[in-house]
């Protein structure tokens, strides 16, 4: 079976960069190109999700030239894919804090979200400043915020209404998780989300990744037996 909802942190790029004698920010550029053909490849398999892991909320730590960089890159990469996106039916959306981007950053994103939000194609959901922490935090204070009106009453708090206050509140938990560049770790990303997901990794850089890879890692998924707690089949 194909994974509805396929989650990548897209990682490696820096040690690509230096693999090759280049800089980081190289790393992130080819990072940036490989992203198009792996959502044109993951709606040909059949994905209707995508979530990709951008820039984390502790990715702030990095030298200020590096975020400089990938806030630019963002922000023209956006621009510059808006007709490639709605060429191929692709509807755009974004999970994470707005506080704290650039408003050159929000206002791009503000543009794609808009232009491709008719698009009935595969989602790309772009986390961007995103950290699951934050996420559960911001929820938290929305039905916090929401009980003290009375919109929302304490014992009707259940899993299925928290889930509506998080980022991902229409979307179903990913279905695989990929995690490029070798390390064996969530780092901040979706932890609300990934409770029952499956999770694949390779060693292979974010900006080596390749359609091949991920059909092996759909291929690797549709091997698993998923038994969400239960005794399985
Ligand atoms: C992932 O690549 C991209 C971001 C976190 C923005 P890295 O920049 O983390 O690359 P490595 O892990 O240092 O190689
Ligand atoms: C996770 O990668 C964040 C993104 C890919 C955007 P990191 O490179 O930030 O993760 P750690 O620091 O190795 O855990
Ligand atoms: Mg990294």
């Amino acid at each position: 079976m194909v994974p509805k909802h396929i989650a990548i942190i897209m990682d490696g790029n820096g040690r690509w960069a230096k693999e090759r004698g280049k800089i980081r920010t190289a790393g992130h550029q080819a990072g940036a190109e490989v992203l198009k053909d792996i959502v044109k490849a993951a709606d040909n398999l059949g994905v209707k999700i995508l979530t990709v892991y951008a820039f984390s909320t502790e990715n702030w730590k990095r030298p200020k030239i590096e975020v400089d960089f990938i806030m630019q890159l963002l922000g023209t990469y956006l621009k510059k894919e808006i007709p490639e996106f709605n060429a191929n039916n692709v509807q755009v959306r974004f999970i994470g804090s707005r506080n704290g981007l650039p408003e050159s950053v929000l206002e791009e994103l503000d543009l794609v979200l808009a232009s491709t939000a008719k698009n009935t194609g595969i989602i790309l959901n772009l986390a961007i400043n995103y950290g699951g922490r934050e996420e559960i935090i911001t929820a938290t204070k929305k039905i916090v915020e929401s009980v003290q009106k009375g919109d929302l009453k304490v014992e009707d708090i259940d899993e299925k209404c928290f889930e509506n206050f998080l980022y991902t509140a229409d979307l179903p938990a990913p279905d695989l998780l990929i995690r490029t560049g070798g390390d064996f770790r969530i780092s901040n990303f979706l932890l609300w989300q990934l409770a029952y997901t499956e999770i694949w990794t390779t060693d292979t850089y974010w900006p080596d990744f390749t359609p091949e890879i991920l059909q092996t890692a759909v291929v690797e998924f549709g091997k698993r037996e998923r038994r969400f707690g239960g005794l399985g089949n």
